[in-house]
C-alpha cells in the first residue's frame, strides 16, 4: 500500500458484516471467500478501506463478538490462508483492511476464562495465573456485588457455582469482561494485535473499548445503568496510551477507530486528537440516541431536526482542528437509516436515501458506509419472533413481553424499528433466490424487498443510490475543502431542512437538504445571500433526476427530499 500520512482523512470506509455479506459455499453463512469475490464491487464504489466485523473463532452467542481464539478464523468464515489472501487481494486493489478488535471481553468459552473460573488457586495450592485475567468479586448480601445491569439485559454479574465469586460482564453472561488491570493480560492482547499488524492489516476498529477501565470501587449506579459507571474509568487514558505505545505506534500509517458510547467532544479531544498519540478517531453515539426514549433503545420517538442539527454542529465545530470525526448512521448495531428518516416505503425512497447520504458525506470526518446502505436497503418487517436472531432483541423480548410491558405485536414493531437484525439481513446482490447472497438457506431471512432493491439493478442505472454514493465518495477525493473546511450551520431552528456551509479561505460549499416529502425553505443569512449574488455558484451534485440546481434566493425553496451541494467561489 502507498505510504500516505493520515490517509483516512479523505477516505470512505466500507463496513462488512461477514455473516451477511456473501456466502460462497451454500451453508447460508457469508464467508471470507465471499468478501474476496466482492472486492471489485467495493473498489467500484470508491471506498479505500474495509472494516470487517469479527471473523475469529467464536462461540457465536453474539455473532463473533464473543471470541474463543483471537488468532484463529471461525471455520464458518474460512481459513487463515483465506484471511491472508483477503488482505493481499484488497491491497492489490488499493483497499486497506481494518479488523474488529474486541478487547473488553472474550467468550465464556475462551481458554483463558475456562482456566480463570477454576478458582483463585490451582489444586496444588499455587495462585491460578488466569484468575486475574477477568474481574471476580464476592457477592453482597446473598446477591450480586452491585446493581449494575448488563447492556444485553439482566445483572452484569454472574455467579460461578453456588459458593463461588461473581464475574463481571458488561454485555451478556457469555461475554466475561477482561481485567485490564492485569499487566500479563494487557501484554497478551498487545502481542496478539502486533501479530495481526505483522500479517498486514491496516488498523483496527476497537469494539466497546471505552469500557476497559471501570470504577474500581464498583459503586452502585443511581439507576442501574452500567454505561456511565463502567466506561472511561480512572485508568482508561493510561491503558489507551499504553496500547498506542506498545502496538499502534510501532507501525506506520495504521488507523484506529474506537467505539465509545458516553463520548463527548472533550473526550474526543483526548482520545482522537490530531497528534496521533492515542486513536485516529472515535465513534460517538449521541446522534444515535436522539430517537431513543426512556427505556433507551426500546422506545421510539421521531428525531427532531433542530436537535439533530445542533448536535452535529456541536461535534463538527468542537472537533475542528482538535480531533477527527467519524461520520455514520448505519452499522451492524443500528436499524437502517432510510427507515429512520427517509421515505422507505414511499415513492421517494431512492431520492430520500440520496438526500441523507449527501447530508452526512459533506461533513468533516471519515464517512462509513455499511453494506447495503449504498443501495438504500431498509429495515426488515419482522412478523414473528422466530425470525429474530440477535440476542439483544431476544433478551428484550423476554423482558418486555414476559413482564407484560409490551404486547407481542408492539414488541415486534419495536424490533422492526430498532433491532440490530435490521442491519444483518443478507446483502441484496440481485433478484435471484435469496437475493444472490447464498445458494443455501440463509442464517437470517432475506428482506422481501430484494427484487426492488439490489446491487445488480443499481449498477445498471445511472441514477441509482449506488451511483450517487459513488459520486459522493469521488467528491471527497476531488475537493480538499471536504477534508479541511470549517463547518458552519445554517437555519438551525427550521424543523424540515438541514443546511450548512463548509468554509476555507478561498471557497465555500453550501449544502442544502430537505428532510420532508413536501417543499421546505432554508433561510440564508444576509451576508451569505449577498456573497452568492456577487460570486460564481457551481452545482457539484444534486439528487434531482433532471440535474437541476435549487433556485437560489434569500430563502431557498427545496423540492421534496431535495439535496444539493453548491460551490461558491
Ligand atoms: C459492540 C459491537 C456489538 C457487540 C458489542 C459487544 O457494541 O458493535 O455488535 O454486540 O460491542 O461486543
Ligand atoms: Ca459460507
Amino acid at each position: 500500500m502507498k505510504r500516505e500520512a493520515k490517509w483516512w482523512k479523505n477516505c470512505v470506509v466500507y463496513q462488512i458484516y461477514p455473516r451477511s455479506f456473501r456466502d460462497t459455499n451454500g451453508d447460508g453463512i457469508g464467508d471470507l471467500a465471499g468478501i474476496i469475490e466482492k472486492l471489485d464491487y467495493v473498489k467500484e464504489l470508491g471506498c479505500g478501506a474495509i472494516w470487517i466485523c469479527p471473523f475469529y473463532a467464536s462461540s457465536d452467542y453474539d455473532n463473533g463478538y464473543d471470541i474463543t481464539d483471537y488468532q484463529a478464523i471461525h471455520p464458518d468464515f474460512g481459513t487463515m490462508e483465506e484471511a491472508e489472501r483477503l488482505i493481499e487481494e484488497a491491497h492489490r486493489r488499493g483497499i486497506r483492511i481494518l479488523i474488529d478488535m474486541v478487547l473488553n471481553h472474550t467468550s465464556c468459552e475462551h481458554p483463558w476464562f475456562l482456566e480463570s473460573k477454576k478458582g483463585r488457586e490451582n489444586p496444588q495450592g499455587t495462585p491460578n495465573p488466569y484468575r486475574d485475567y477477568y474481574i471476580w468479586r464476592e457477592g453482597k448480601n446473598g446477591g450480586a456485588p452491585n446493581n449494575w445491569e448488563a447492556i444485553f439485559g439482566g445483572s452484569a454479574w454472574t455467579r460461578c457455582g453456588e459458593e463461588g465469586d461473581h464475574y463481571l460482564h458488561i454485555f451478556s453472561p457469555m461475554q466475561p469482561d477482561l481485567n485490564w488491570e492485569s499487566p500479563e493480560l494487557r501484554e497478551e492482547l498487545f502481542r496478539m494485535m502486533r501479530w495481526w499488524l505483522d500479517k498486514g492489516v491496516d488498523g483496527f476498529r476497537l469494539d466497546a473499548v471505552c469500557y476497559i477501565s471501570k470504577d474500581p470501587e464498583f459503586t452502585d449506579s443511581p439507576d442501574g445503568n452500567i454505561r456511565p459507571c463502567a466506561s472511561f474509568g480512572p485508568h482508561f487514558e493510561a491503558f489507551a496510551r499504553e496500547l498506542n505505545r506498545e502496538v499502534l505506534s510501532k507501525y506506520e500509517n495504521i488507523m484506529t477507530v474506537a467505539e465509545m458510547s458516553e463520548s463527548t467532544p472533550e473526550r474526543a479531544e483526548i482520545f482522537a486528537n490530531e497528534d496521533g498519540s492515542i486513536f485516529s478517531m472515535i465513534f460517538q453515539f449521541q446522534h444515535m440516541d436522539l430517537d431513543g426514549g426512556d427505556s433507551f433503545k426500546w422506545t421510539h420517538r421521531k428525531i427532531e431536526l433542530p436537535a439533530l442539527k445542533k448536535l452535529m454542529a456541536y461535534w463538527q465545530t468542537n472537533l475542528y482542528g482538535r480531533a477527527w470525526n467519524s461520520l455514520y448512521w448505519c452499522n451492524h448495531d443500528q436499524p437502517r437509516i432510510f427507515s429512520r428518516f427517509g421515505d422507505a416505503e414511499g415513492p421517494l425512497r431512492e431520492k430520500s436515501a440520496k438526500m441523507s447520504a449527501l447530508c452526512t458525506h459533506m461533513m468533516q470526518g471519515t464517512p462509513y458506509v455499511f453494506q447495503g446502505e449504498e443501495l438504500g436497503m431498509t429495515n426488515y418487517p419482522f412478523r414473528d419472533i422466530s425470525e429474530v436472531r440477535d440476542l439483544e432483541s431476544l433478551n428484550a423480548w423476554e423482558h418486555f413481553v414476559g413482564n407484560g410491558i409490551h404486547t407481542e405485536e408492539e414488541m415486534l414493531e419495536l424490533i422492526s424499528l430498532r433491532g440490530r437484525d435490521n442491519a444483518r439481513t443478507p446483502m441484496q446482490w440481485d433478484d435471484s433466490p435469496n437475493a444472490g447472497f447464498s445458494d443455501g438457506k440463509p442464517w437470517i431471512p432475506v428482506n422481501p424487498n430484494y427484487p426492488q432493491i439490489n446491487a445488480k439493478d443499481q449498477l445498471t442505472r445511472e441514477n441509482s443510490v449506488f451511483r450517487f454514493y459513488q459520486k459522493l465518495i469521488a467528491l471527497r477525493k476531488e475537493h480538499a475543502i471536504l477534508t479541511t473546511g470549517r463547518y458552519e450551520p445554517l437555519d438551525l431552528e427550521d424543523p424540515d431542512t438541514f443546511a450548512y456551509l463548509r468554509i476555507t479561505e478561498s471557497e465555500k460549499l453550501l449544502v442544502l437538504c430537505n428532510y420532508r416529502a413536501h417543499e421546505a425553505g432554508v433561510k440564508l443569512t444576509e451576508e451569505l445571500w449577498s456573497e452568492i449574488q456577487e460570486k460564481t455558484v457551481q452545482l457539484l451534485l444534486t439528487n434531482e433526476e433532471d440535474g437541476s440546481a435549487p433556485v437560489l434566493a434569500s430563502t431557498v425553496t427545496l423540492r421534496p427530499y431535495e439535496a444539493a451541494v453548491l460551490k461558491i467561489a
